[in-house]
């Protein structure tokens, strides 16, 4: 089979019901990244903290996969089909997609302050104050902060170097090292873009872009790509 990669944004999750960050109605509008998505704002203020991530996880309860969650889903069944996001939320998983490699962390999952390696679900929307590990630490958002290394991005990398073909989804490929994931791909590999503000990338070859939102315009790719292996 060949080998599809599918670098995805908070554009993808935004037909959900999502915010995005960077849109005029984004997340970063209202709440300043330094009070609640740096480990100085942890430190500072872990309650306010705490809460931005509890209002996060208290939408994605109600929130549902949107047609471009399940496109993707539809891809695996002809293809090799290997998901990076950048988005915290679980709609690739809800939707039946697999292999997805979560960068920026999960929303659903809360780890130890004094041991990164115990990870554990959230029960429900809200991770409160004074709740601990088995090592009785205090449990933060199991989430990639501003300013906190990317342990997956090496992974990211090994497998955007692989890609046949490569997709973008909803992003607005401003924070790196993601957006750097383009550079690894090989230069032969046709790449799509769809978004309906699409960043520019010129200096990336056998570049596609399509200016349409996910839920319209990845099903049409997907069927696209489908049709070209027959
Ligand atoms: N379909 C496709 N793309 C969309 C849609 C849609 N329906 N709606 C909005 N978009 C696009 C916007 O045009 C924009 O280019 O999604 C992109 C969203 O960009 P950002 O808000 O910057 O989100 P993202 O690129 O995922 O942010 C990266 O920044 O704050 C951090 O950790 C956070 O993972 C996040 C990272």
């Amino acid at each position: 089979m060949q080998k599809i990669v599918v670098l995805t944004g908070a554009g993808i999750s935004a037909e959900s019901g999502i915010r995005t960050f960077r849109d005029s109605d984004g997340l970063w509008e209202e709440h300043r990244i330094e009070d609640v998505a740096t480990p100085q704002a942890w430190h500072r203020n872990p309650e306010l903290v705490l809460e931005f991530y509890n209002q996060r996880r208290k939408q994605l309860l109600s929130a549902q996969p949107n047609a471009a969650h399940f496109a993707l889903n539809r891809l695996a069944d002809f293809f090799d089909v290997h998901i990076i996001t950048q988005n915290v939320d679980d709609l690739h998983e809800r939707s039946g997609s697999k292999n997805v490699l979560h960068l920026h962390g999960e929303l659903k999952k809360c780890r130890s302050t004094s041991d990164a390696s115990l990870i554990y679900d959230v029960k429900g929307w809200e991770l409160k104050m004074g709740e601990t590990c088995e090592k009785g630490s205090q449990l933060r958002p199991h989430i990639v902060w501003f300013g906190e290394d990317v342990p997956q991005i090496i992974e990211a990398a090994r497998i955007a170097s692989t890609a046949e073909i490569f997709v973008v989804i909803g992003t607005s490929m401003k924070v790196y090292p993601a957006a750097g994931l383009l550079d690894y791909v090989p230069q032969y590999s046709p790449k799509y873009l769809i978004d309906p503000d699409a960043p520019t990338i010129s200096w990336i070859s056998n570049l596609e872009i399509i200016k349409e939102k996910a839920g319209k315009g990845l099903p049409v790719l997907v069927e696209k790509l489908i049709k070209q292996l027959h």
